[in-house]
């Protein structure tokens, strides 16, 4: 009766069974794979969100598939801060950026059809790609001399190839596309016809000291649709707000708009009082944005004395940007193992594995969000499961 799209849905494992058994013990556990900003003290206030929320023009719905104009005149102005310009009628306003995704992938794909990913990256398309019909094929990332660099030599095509992602800057490994990668990039969706896909969702949290390479929106060669939305820049991942601008060639930019407005204006799924919140939003959230980056300032910094000052021998990987930090492991200690002792001492973080890093450098991914105290303590019953690791 069902259709095979949901069959990856088997999603239970010895972690997820040690951390259930866990919960129903009624054991609690120190989380430090959350990142959502609420629960690390990151949200706006209710009084200020609900007078943006509730202003003229939330009683009507205007059916333009783009979305609102005040709403994309106020996305176009966050580009040109950001040195691009972005028209209005080149952008479409979704219900996050993972809608923008599964509304790309019906833009370019036909069922079978496939998409270049980045690996390691936050696995958020295996299952928006599997409802779509679309194939993933993985291209590495390697770390080289304190950056991540596109491994050339893993990118390929197949006559069904359709687009590439790539990620600036990426989660978790918070490094944006270099230039050297962004020309790679280029010649390699030129030569091959493909759309690049660019997810900027964490373009705002550069490290202290790191020069943004800045926004893809401003793409005039090669075909590109940037994504982006509230849930990261303006920390209110709850009202359901992304976007795509479109981007390159104008002949090409016209036809995907117009294809484009098919596809959003057969869900019409953003409401509409996110979107007449969002120019004030925009305009209000670069105060949260920056005590979002002094915490994960403080979170790293924190992390690398722990790395440096106990005996775990682990490493922590340089970070460019993002919210979280990559912990690799002592020789010989597996992610498997280590985790079931983490989840025995009451603390939980996600394996490298679970964002594709490679299996020859085992590690951990951590959510420098982390309030300060529950980091301090979960870092020290990390260590007690090293230790037994
Ligand atoms: C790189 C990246 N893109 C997109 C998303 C999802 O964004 P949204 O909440 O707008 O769907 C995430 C979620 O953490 C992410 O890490």
């Amino acid at each position: 009766m069902f259709s095979s799209r949901l069959d990856f849905a088997d999603t239970t494992n010895a972690l997820s069974k040690a951390r259930d058994r866990r919960k129903v013990a009624g054991q609690p556990t120190i989380d430090l794979s959350d990142t959502n900003p609420a629960n690390a003290g990151f949200s706006w206030a209710v009084a200020d969100l609900g007078t943006l929320l509730r202003r003229e023009g939330i009683q009507r719905q205007d059916p333009d598939p783009h979305g609102l104009a005040v709403t994309r005149t106020a996305i176009s102005d966050y580009y040109t801060v950001r040195g691009a310009r972005v028209p209005t009628d080149r952008l479409f306003i979704s219900a996050s950026t993972s809608e923008s995704y599964s509304w790309l992938f019906k833009l370019l794909c036909n069922p079978g059809d496939e998409v270049l990913v980045p690996e390691p990256a936050y696995p958020l398309l295996e299952v928006i790609a599997a409802l779509e019909g679309v194939t993933l094929r993985p291209y590495q990332v390697v770390p080289l001399a304190g950056e991540w660099v596109i491994d050339t030599a893993s990118l390929s095509v197949t006559r069904q190839t359709k687009a590439i992602v790539c990620i600036n800057p990426s989660n978790p490994t918070g490094s944006f596309v270099s230039r050297r990668d962004r020309d790679v990039l280029r010649g390699f969706a030129q030569k091959h016809g493909l759309a690049i896909l660019c997810d900027e969702v964490f373009l705002d949290y550069p490290a202290e000291g790191i020069a943004s390479p800045g926004t893809w929106a401003g793409e005039a060669q090669v075909a590109t649709f940037v994504l982006s939305g509230l849930s990261k820049v303006a920390l209110t991942p709850q009202l359901k707000l992304g976007w795509i601008a479109v981007a390159g060639p104008i002949d090409f930019a016209m036809e995907a708009c117009r294809r484009l407005e098919h596809i959003a204006d057969a869900f019409l799924s953003v409401n509409t009082p996110a979107q007449l919140a969002l120019p004030d939003l925009l305009r209000r959230a670069e105060p949260l944005r920056a005590s979002v980056r002094a915490r994960v300032a403080q979170g790293d910094a924190a992390v690398r004395l722990w790395a440096i000052n106990s005996a775990n021998r682990c490493t922590v990987l340089p970070r460019a940007s993002g919210w979280s930090a990559i912990v690799t492991l002592p020789p010989g200690v597996s992610e498997e193992k280590l985790l079931l002792n983490a989840i025995d001492e009451g603390v939980w973080a996600h394996p490298g594995y679970f964002y594709g890093m490679a299996p020859i450098t085992p590690s951990l991914v951590l959510s420098l969000l982390t309030p300060p105290d529950t980091l301090s303590a979960g870092l020290q019953a990390l260590d007690r499961a090293l230790q037994r690791s």
